[in-house]
């Protein structure tokens, strides 16, 4: 796909990996829109792209913000053409802690954003999607999709549940809309706010970014960002190998 031109929707694209992917795509000639519950992140976008991208604040983890885009989306920016579901948290969570009696709603809080959000806003866009001459969906996971670790069992089981979507998408798509290109960019460990305060050889938001946007570009199905790209082939000769060093 050639971004220059192009419509693309970025949620979480004014932090982290999700702003150097809106700044990389506005680079390439693309119009941005940004999710993000931070309205002041937003704006400060806003004021450095300024007229290349806009924002919508809305909390995805919440069904009806999640409808309000689509809505505003269908009605302002119909002619999107990108759509990358990059927004995500990941919550530790010990369930035999006292603490954990607790836990209910921050599991539904990251089940609706990281999983729920991401399936909704694919379908709720698919038909804007489908009347472009070209689309790409993206859908950022994680080497923990694979295997998951001891410390995050909700996030590992929705970038799990990402994947596996991603994969049946990609099934529809390819028969009944080929012009629609669904891609899963498998990250390894980035410096972002996400990881603050854990992990060693973090490669940067900035790098992230580019081997995202050089799939879109490429119409590649899968892009394993870094470190990750060993994962398939150890997890082909050894998987329990993988599932040892995830954990
Ligand atoms: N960093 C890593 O090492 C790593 C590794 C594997 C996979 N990933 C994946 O990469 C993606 C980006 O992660 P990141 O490291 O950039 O995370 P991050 O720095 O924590 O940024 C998260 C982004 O999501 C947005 N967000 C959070 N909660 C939201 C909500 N309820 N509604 C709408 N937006 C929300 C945030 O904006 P607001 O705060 O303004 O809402 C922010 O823009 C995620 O899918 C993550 O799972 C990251």
């Amino acid at each position: 796909m050639n971004l220059k031109g192009q419509t693309a929707l970025v949620t979480g694209g004014a932090r982290g990996i999700g702003r150097e992917l809106t700044r990389q795509l506005a680079g390439q000639g693309a119009r941005v829109v940004m999710i993000g519950r931070n309205r002041e992140t937003l704006e400060e976008m806003q004021t450095e792209l300024s007229g290349a991208v806009t924002g919508i604040p809305a909390d995805l983890s919440c069904s009806q913000d999640v409808d309000h885009v689509i809505a505003t989306i269908n009605e302002l920016h119909g002619t999107l053409s990108v759509l990358i579901n990059n927004a995500a948290i990941q919550t530790e969570m010990n369930f035999f802690e006292p603490a954990a009696t607790d836990y209910v709603p921050r599991i539904q809080r990251e089940l609706a954003l990281n999983l729920e959000a991401a399936i909704c806003l694919t379908t709720g866009l698919l038909p804007l999607l489908r009347r472009q001459p070209a689309a790409t969906i993206v859908n950022v996971s994680s080497g923990l999709a694979i295997a998951p670790k001891r410390s995050a069992p909700v996030y590992c089981a929705t970038k799990a549940g990402l994947r596996s979507f991603t994969r049946a998408m990609r099934y529809q798509c390819a028969e009944r809309a080929p012009h629609i290109h669904v891609m899963e960019a498998v990250m390894a460990l980035v410096d972002t706010d996400m990881t603050r305060g854990r992990g060693s050889g973090k490669i940067s938001p900035l790098r992230a970014a580019r081997e995202i946007v050089a799939g879109i570009e490429r119409g590649r199905d899968e892009v394993w960002v870094a470190k990750a790209a060993l994962l398939p082939l150890l997890h082909r000769f050894s998987p329990s190998l993988v599932a040892h060093i995830l954990k």
